[in-house]
């Protein structure tokens, strides 16, 4: 078998990389692990940028998108007696959309097997090789138990944070981890409920965080801050609809609860793994860096890195020139390092510690966001996404 990009991992970094390569005459194979049931019914974050939209309508997987997403104008940020707007179009000229990362690689999947590039599912023992040389391939064994080598031009690792490809970047670069993590977990619930509120909520409360985010007009996401050893069985439904409905309470709202179908205790951290590169091996989305959810970044960090990782391997493999993908780590970085950063201030502003002197300077910043018109627009800038490239 022999392709121009070898992908590693069909999560929405390598699906989209594949979309964005194929749309410019380039091909690609997608190696995946899991089945395709596994990879559509994984259960993750669900805030868009801007800029994450434009890029699946230009690949022509935004139809969907467009019909069902559900444009955003703003968060509440709470603490008690206070629940603020921040209004995006007001602060900064951008919006927001809600629309499931599960979604977007469904429809990531069904635009790839409606003629697109070949993906292959339930693929094992996937390893990159040589790949300091301009023939690296891919040894896998395929999903009827057969070995294949994938002779490549280059090698995309978007195989997430557990994923093969890291460990060999590292391997052979001179590189460096940096990894925090953080002392709570997010219990999530999906529920058959209708949003109690039109835009996200944000709540600091003496209790934990609290997150109410949405899928659609009829189904409800929300989140509660807990402690990374606490046992899901612990936690009925009347306990966290109890403990939601505690954290949000503000006078004259009210917290409408419905079957919950689905729960799990999610950990946070903050990793980033330097340089993104080895040889002819690129490293895209979760297989680089890891944020936590509190700033809805995971997913639009994937895309800009495959955004930016698409036009250097088209400049590479056509006009051979090697400038873009030479500068791609630091480009990719800059942005990430960004984003690690903004996804960290909302954890430490937003959870608490346990600690009454973190509480009093998590409450005075959440004053002065929700006072300060720089303070806010600060936050609505990262929010919605920063231009692309961040390099100085
Ligand atoms: N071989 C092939 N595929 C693999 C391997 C392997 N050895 N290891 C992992 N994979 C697959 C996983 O099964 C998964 O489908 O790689 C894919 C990686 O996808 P994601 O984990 O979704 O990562 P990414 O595409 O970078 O997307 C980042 O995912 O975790 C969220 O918050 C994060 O929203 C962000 C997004
Ligand atoms: C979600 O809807 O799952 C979600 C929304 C906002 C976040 C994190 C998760 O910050």
């Amino acid at each position: 078998m022999r392709t121009q990009v070898g992908i590693i991992g069909a999560g929405p970094a390598g699906l989209l990389l594949s979309r964005l390569l194929a749309l410019r005459g380039i091909d690609t194979v997608v190696l995946e692990n899991r089945s395709r049931e596994y990879v559509e019914a994984r259960i993750r974050a669900g805030i868009l940028e801007q800029h994450t939209v434009d890029t699946l309508a230009d690949a022509g997987v935004g139809d969907r998108l467009q019909r069902e997403g559900l444009e955003h104008h703003g968060i509440y940020l709470q603490y008690p007696g206070t629940r603020h707007k921040l209004s995006f179009p007001e602060l900064c000229g951008r919006t927001v959309w809600v629309y499931g990362q599960t979604e977007v690689v469904k429809d990531l999947i069904a635009a790839q097997l409606d003629g697109g590039p070949p993906l292959l599912f339930d693929v094992s023992d996937v390893l990159p090789e040589d790949v300091d040389t301009d023939s690296p391939r891919i040894r896998f064994t395929d999903a009827d138990g057969v070995p294949q080598v994938l002779e490549c031009d280059v090698i995309a690792g978007t195989d997430g944070f557990h994923g093969v490809s890291r460990p060999v970047v590292a391997g052979g670069t001179q590189g460096k981890l940096w990894e925090r993590t953080y002392p709570y977990a997010w219990l999530g619930i999906l529920a058959d409920v209708a949003p109690s509120t039109d835009e996200l909520i944000y709540a600091w409360h003496p209790d934990g965080f609290a997150l109410h985010s949405m899928r659609s007009p009829s189904v409800s996401r929300l989140y509660l801050q807990v402690d990374p050893a606490e046992k899901i069985e612990e936690w009925s439904d009347d306990r966290i609809w109890t403990a939601l409905a505690d954290r949000f309470a503000l006078d004259g709202w009210e917290l409408h609860t419905g079957p919950i179908t689905e729960k799990s205790v999610l950990p946070m951290r903050s990793f980033v793994s330097a340089p993104m590169r080895r040889g002819r091996l690129f490293l895209a989305g979760d297989a680089a860096h890891i944020v936590p959810p509190t700033g809805a970044k995971g997913l639009n960090l994937a895309v800009a890195d495959v955004t930016l990782l698409a036009s250097a391997l088209v400049r590479l493999l056509r006009e051979k020139q090697t400038d873009l993908a030479d500068s791609y780590s630091d480009r990719a970085l800059a942005r990430v390092w960004r984003c690690t950063h903004f996804s960290w201030w909302m954890t430490s502003m937003l959870h608490r510690s346990g600690d009454d002197f973190d509480a009093e300077l998590q409450l005075s910043q959440l004053r002065r966001v929700c006072g300060s018109e720089s303070a806010a627009r600060e936050l609505a800038e990262n929010y919605t996404g920063l231009p692309l490239d961040l390099s100085p």
